[in-house]
This record gives C-alpha cells, sequence and structure tokens, in this order.
C-alpha cells in the first residue's frame, strides 16, 4: 500500500460528493424525459415508492459495504467473501461506471455546448439541434469536442484525489447548483399557462400505467441515486466510522428527489405554457427547451443559467463514476491515481465516440431498434444497474449477513437507524422483485 486511504474531511464532505454524484442529468434531463413520457404524475409516484423501499436500503447497504471493507466494489467483494465469484459483482459495477461515463460525457458535452451557444443568444435550437439530432448532419467536430472538453475536466477533477479534486469542487458547485435551480423553476413557474404543466407532473393518470412504467421508474431510481454500480460504495469507502449512514443515506434521497421534482417545476410549466409536447423523449432538453427559451421573456439569460446548472449537475455525477473505475485500479493494480484518470478518461472518451456517430453523422445509425446512445442508456439503466442493485442486496442479505450490514450502517448512528424492516427488502423483495421486473421489462422493449 503506497499511501494511506484519503478520508473526507468533513461530514459535509461526504454528504455533498454523495448527492453530487446523485444529483445529475438524471434529475435534469431524464427524470424530466421519462415523467414526460410515461405520463407524468402517475410515474412519479411509482418512482417515490420505488426510491424509499429500493432506493434507501440499498443506499445504506452501499455506503456500509464501502465504509467496511474501505475498498473499491471489487476489493470490497473479495475482502468479505474471499475466494469466491462474488467479486465478479463488483467487476460489473466498474464496468457498468465506464459504461455510463461514456455516453454521460456525450451528453454533458451537449449541454456544455449548448452554455457557449446560448451566449449568442437564443433560438440556439435550429441550428445546435440539427447539429445534434438532425436528419443530415455533417459537423462531427462540436459533438467530439465538447465531449472530449469534459471528459478532460473530469480526469483533471479526479486526479486531484479525493479531498483536494472530489470534495473541493462538489463544496463550491453544489451551491451554485441549487441557486441556479431556483432562479430558472421560479422564472418557470409564474410564466403564464404554468399550471398545466404542474398538474402535468402533480395529477396522477394510472390508466397510462404499465410493467414498462415500473421498469422505468425502477431503473431511474437506481440510475438517478447512482446505486447498483459502485459509485456510492466507493464514495463510502472514504468515509470515516464517526459518520452517520442511515441519516447521511436520507439526506442525499431527499435532495436527489427534492431536485429531482424542481427540475420538472421549472422544465413542464415552461413546455406547457409555450405548446410544446411534453413526450419528447431524450430531446425535450435539448431540443423542446432551447425553443422554449427562445420564446420566454429573459428567455436568453435562464437559458444560459440552465444550461450551466445542467453542466454542473453533470459534472459532479460523471466524477464519481470515473472514481468508481480509478479507485479499482489503483487499489487492485496499484497504478498511480494520475495515470488511472488518464487513461481511463481516454478510453471512456473513445467508446463515448460511437454515440456522437450514430447522433450526429451517420444518419442515425440504430442497433437494437435504438439509436446507439440510447442502446447504452437502455443496457446500463435496464439491464446493468438492476442487475448489479439485485445482486448487490442479495449478497448482502444472505452473505454478509444483514446483521452485519445493520451493525456497520448504525455505528455511531444517533439519529435515524436502519431498521429491521429493511431485512426481508434485501434478502427478497429486491432481488426477486427487480429481476422480474427487469425481464419483464426486457422482453417488452426489444419485442416493440
Ligand atoms: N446519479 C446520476 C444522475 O442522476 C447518474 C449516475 C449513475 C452517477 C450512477 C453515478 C453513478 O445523473
Ligand atoms: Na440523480
Amino acid at each position: 500500500m503506497p499511501d494511506q486511504r484519503e478520508q473526507w474531511k468533513s461530514k459535509l464532505g461526504f454528504v455533498l460528493a454523495a448527492a453530487g454524484s446523485a444529483v445529475g442529468l438524471g434529475n435534469v434531463w431524464r427524470f424530466p424525459f421519462v415523467t414526460g413520457e410515461e405520463g407524468g404524475a402517475a410515474f412519479l409516484i411509482i418512482y417515490i415508492i420505488a426510491i424509499i423501499i429500493i432506493g434507501y436500503p440499498l443506499m445504506v447497504t452501499e455506503i456500509s459495504l464501502g465504509r467496511h471493507t474501505q475498498r473499491n466494489p471489487v476489493g470490497a467483494f473479495k475482502s468479505i467473501a474471499p475466494n469466491t465469484p462474488w467479486w465478479l459483482v463488483g467487476a460489473l459495477s466498474v464496468l457498468t461506471g465506464f459504461v455510463i461515463l461514456s455516453y454521460y460525457s456525450v451528453i454533458a458535452g451537449w449541454s456544455l455546448s449548448y452554455i457557449v451557444k446560448s451566449l449568442a443568444g437564443f433560438p440556439i435550437g435550429i441550428e445546435a439541434t440539427e447539429q445534434l439530432f438532425g436528419e443530415h448532419t455533417t459537423s462531427l467536430f462540436e459533438p467530439i469536442f465538447y465531449h472530449f472538453l469534459f471528459m478532460a475536466i473530469v480526469v483533471g477533477v479526479i486526479s486531484a484525489g479525493v479531498v483536494k479534486g472530489i470534495q473541493r469542487v462538489v463544496t463550491f458547485l453544489m451551491p451554485v447548483l441549487v441557486v441556479l435551480l431556483l432562479a430558472v423553476v421560479i422564472r418557470a413557474v409564474t410564466l403564464p399557462g404554468a399550471g398545466e404543466g404542474l398538474a402535468f407532473l402533480f395529477r396522477p393518470d394510472f390508466s397510462a400505467v404499465s410493467w414498462d412504467t415500473i421498469l422505468a421508474a425502477i431503473g431511474q431510481s437506481f440510475f438517478t441515486l447512482s446505486l447498483g454500480m459502485g459509485a456510492i460504495l466507493t464514495y463510502g469507502s472514504y468515509l470515516s466510522k464517526n459518520d452517520e449512514i442511515p441519516n447521511s443515506s436520507v439526506q442525499v434521497i431527499g435532495a436527489d428527489a427534492l431536485i429531482a421534482i424542481i427540475s420538472g417545476m421549472a422544465i413542464f410549466p415552461a413546455v406547457f405554457a409555450l405548446g410544446f409536447d411534453p413526450g419528447e423523449g431524450p430531446g425535450l432538453v435539448f431540443v423542446t427547451l432551447p425553443a422554449v427559451f427562445a420564446e420566454m421573456p429573459v428567455g436568453g439569460l435562464f437559458g444560459f443559467l440552465f444550461f450551466v446548472l445542467l453542466s454542473i449537475a453533470a459534472l459532479t455525477s460523471a466524477i464519481s463514476l470515473l472514481e468508481v473505475v480509478v479507485a479499482y485500479f489503483v487499489d487492485e493494480k496499484q497504478w498511480p491515481r494520475k495515470k488511472a484518470s488518464a487513461t481511463i478518461g481516454l478510453v471512456a472518451f473513445i467508446v463515448g465516440l460511437f454515440p456522437v456517430l450514430g447522433y450526429s453523422a451517420l444518419d442515425h445509425v440504430t442497433f437494437m431498434g435504438m439509436d446507439i446512445l440510447d442502446t447504452y442508456d437502455f443496457i446500463a439503466d435496464s439491464i446493468m444497474l438492476p442487475l448489479g442493485g439485485a445482486m448487490i442486496a442479495f449478497f448482502a442479505g444472505h452473505v454478509w449477513g444483514t446483521r452485519n450490514v445493520m451493525e456497520e450502517a448504525n455505528k455511531s448512528a444517533t439519529g435515524i437507524r436502519i431498521g429491521d424492516w429493511a431485512a426481508p427488502l434485501l434478502k427478497y423483495i429486491i432481488p426477486i422483485g427487480v429481476i422480474i421486473v427487469m425481464i419483464v421489462g426486457i422482453i417488452e422493449t426489444i419485442g416493440g
């Protein structure tokens, strides 16, 4: 071991880092468009149930696994169950982090490019979105350049270390994010006609609910909380024994849910007030919103602020994705942190070029009937994360044992503690329920 494992410098350090990981494109880009596609408030309710019964026990478990073992995901499974194949669950986590990072950076790159474009004023919609979503686009330079730029920033932060890199960046950026989001939401809800958008978000219509909706809600609850792939486990491995895991988990989950809902409240009123379609899909934030900003009073300024906040949210999540992979190479392969960051960042950049090509140049090349980026997102979000989450829960429930989970989790907990009610969830309900819903959802999606 070269030197002592780093530790967060304060209680707030971990909570901000974990909330930074959680709050990302998943809240501001993905939550609104999935909610839009899945019919609004009914989806919101299922999603909230999912984050409570799956998200909370799993977050407590992942943090406890990390803090107990002081290792990356692979090392964590190896140290609890040596000489068994359980380390493969850790390996799946590391792989998932890598896959998500590769396309996350592409989307974050769009967001960065919109910051720059918005300086020239809206509508940036027509030209910029032709570039990204048009049928026959010519320039590959921009999406590749911004994808590279974003990845380079992520590599820079991770190279600097846990405290000097991650903690410093989240401590500065998370408050900025909240202020920007409040500014944008106040503008949106005061637009004439905003009420229809709020009704869409808060008035449920259960007739639209299917297995697909439930899978989407479960997939979204993993993705949005950064669960099922060891990011929270890895951040937990830098946590001191004095920190209160159940309490921190509630804070992180609460912050994530609140920011997703506020993002919906910023986006749907604007979309409805100006007569656009909420079911636009992945283009909701990148195609519909720029058009909305173009028509909205002082839309240029709010558009600019919106894309700054979206980019910040993406950055504080992407650093946690890279950290999972880097922690693996640093712990298990003794790579120096800087070398690991730069190498993995570069390879993830290259893997991310396929979705860029699929979206921008080759006339929407498809794979499994989807755009390549949607394929990556589907594989990660609807297969890898639920699979990883189910196996982490099963491992905690049956191999490490729920008693050990609770002992680690409740150590030095003075406020909220995780109770015995979580044991059957970890042992049976999460693994079985998530796998069933995953299989049915995959069949529905692929079968059309
Ligand atoms: N939670 C992040 C978001 O909502 C995405 C993410 C998933 C980050 C998994 C890290 C790990 O955008
Ligand atoms: Na999130």
